[in-house]
């Protein structure tokens, strides 16, 4: 088989990350879904102890080789049309000083992906042109090339600045399983379907289809081509950070590759729409991210739905320090945050029964994607302890906390 080589390539010694619980969200047990802010290739070393072939989905979303670099839209305030206008902070940074290094990068992080994944798992990888030849010979020599399930394309259209070839609008998915007798895939939870012209050829003669008739109700078998268009301003799902991939795409490959109560990960989160999707399924998750920027759109993302989950950090990517403000104060059993903080808060939380050590975030107040302001009040319903926490995410990312007495 071959196999593809570069100088140094080798698979070393991994450091396993030391991960440290910031807060649970929506939970008063250990939760069993993390997001944790840190270098992928630490934190699944770390999970492996715990995860080593348990996870039963991994999708990953990584950077594509583009040599760029991404910024994310913060702010409301500026017309939608004109991108020049948004207000933007750092998001990711897709940097390569050469092919050689995204490949000990991939590769590295591939293997331990692999380790983590159930026995009867499937790995999704989501690339484009840019490097998915070279990234499906690693998972090729990884899996065995007789383990690629599909090369999924996904394609989608929208504006480009090319004059000087065909316009590139498509991404390609690579789906591996570790063992091709035994795997999940869901055939009936994924059916679209049948095109209007196939039902009307099938309906008006017998001879359609030399007289087999598909079972028209039913649905067909989505093909390994797939378009879903891209999450643009106009839909409810964006976030503002970029390159955030369709819900309805996650949804398709979850549903077909896991099942309800399965563990699905996502290593390089985004905006965090595995999770999401994850969560809205049944499904319990991993995901990380090694930015603040990703991991607190997530964390809005994952509070929004209710979802509960563990916020952790890898202690060598600390999330930012909590400053010590008074923006809260508590009026009977409402917390409320003072008239100069609106405008300057992108979430909030409350912890009704601080006892100084891990926060558990029972209530969140956010800031909606679109438009709307985040609200100034929370109720605090049930019993409220001798301290209340309060903790804020700023606009620009900026952490608060404030300790309020009964
Ligand atoms: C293409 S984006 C993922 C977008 C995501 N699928 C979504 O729907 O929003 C890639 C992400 O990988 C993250 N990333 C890059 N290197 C990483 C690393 N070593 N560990 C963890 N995350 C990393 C970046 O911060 C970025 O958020």
């Amino acid at each position: 088989m071959p196999l593809l080589t570069w100088k140094n390539k080798k698979l070393g010694e991994t450091t396993p990350a030391t991960l440290k619980t910031d807060a649970w969200i929506n939970a008063s047990t250990p939760p069993q879904n993390r997001l944790i802010r840190g270098d992928n290739l630490a934190i699944m070393t770390a999970l492996l102890p715990k995860y080593e072939e348990r996870i039963n989905l991994i999708y990953i979303d990584p950077p594509f080789f583009t040599n760029r670099k991404f910024s994310a839209r913060i702010g409301r305030d500026k017309d939608s049309r004109k991108p020049k206008e948004w207000e933007r902070v750092d998001g990711y940074q897709d940097n390569w000083s050469d092919l050689d290094t995204y490949l000990d990068f991939l590769y590295q992080r591939l293997h331990l992906m692999y380790r983590l994944l159930a026995p009867n798992g499937t790995l999704y990888l989501h690339l484009d042109w840019h490097a998915n030849a070279y990234a499906r010979l690693l998972l090729d020599e990884i899996f065995g090339a007789e383990n690629l399930l599909n090369e999924i394309i996904w394609t989608y259209h929208g504006p480009s600045p090319i004059k000087s070839a065909f316009n590139r609008k498509h991404d390609t998915i690579l789906s591996y399983v570790k063992n091709k007798k035994d795997y999940t895939f869901n055939v009936d939870d994924i059916r679209v379907p049948y095109n209007e012209n196939t039902v009307k050829t099938f309906k008006s003669s017998k001879k359609a289809g030399f007289g087999k008739t598909p079972n028209l109700e039913r649905g067909k078998v989505p093909e390994d081509w797939w378009y879903f268009p891209v999450v643009a301003r106009l839909h409810n799902e964006r976030t503002g950070y970029p390159t955030q991939k369709p819900e309805a795409m996650l949804e398709r490959i979850i549903k077909a590759s896991s099942n309800k109560g399965d563990l699905v990960a996502d290593f390089f989160c985004g905006s965090g729409t595995t999770a999401q999707v994850a969560a809205n399924l049944g499904r319990n998750f991993i995901t990380t991210d090694a930015t603040w920027q990703a991991t607190r759109v997530t964390l809005n993302r994952l509070a929004a739905k209710k979802a509960s989950f563990s916020l952790e950090q890898d202690t060598a990517f600390p999330l930012p320090k909590l400053k010590s403000v008074d923006f809260a104060e508590l009026i009977g059993t409402c917390v409320r945050i003072h008239a100069e903080y609106a405008s300057k808060l992108a979430y909030w939380e409350v912890d009704q029964d601080w006892e100084g050590k891990l926060f558990k975030s029972g209530t969140q107040a956010i800031l909606p994607v679109r438009r709307g302001e985040i609200p100034p009040e929370i109720n605090i319903e049930g019993s409220i302890g001798n301290q209340i926490c309060v903790r804020a995410v700023g606009v620009t990312g900026e952490r608060y906390q404030t300790i309020l007495k009964k």
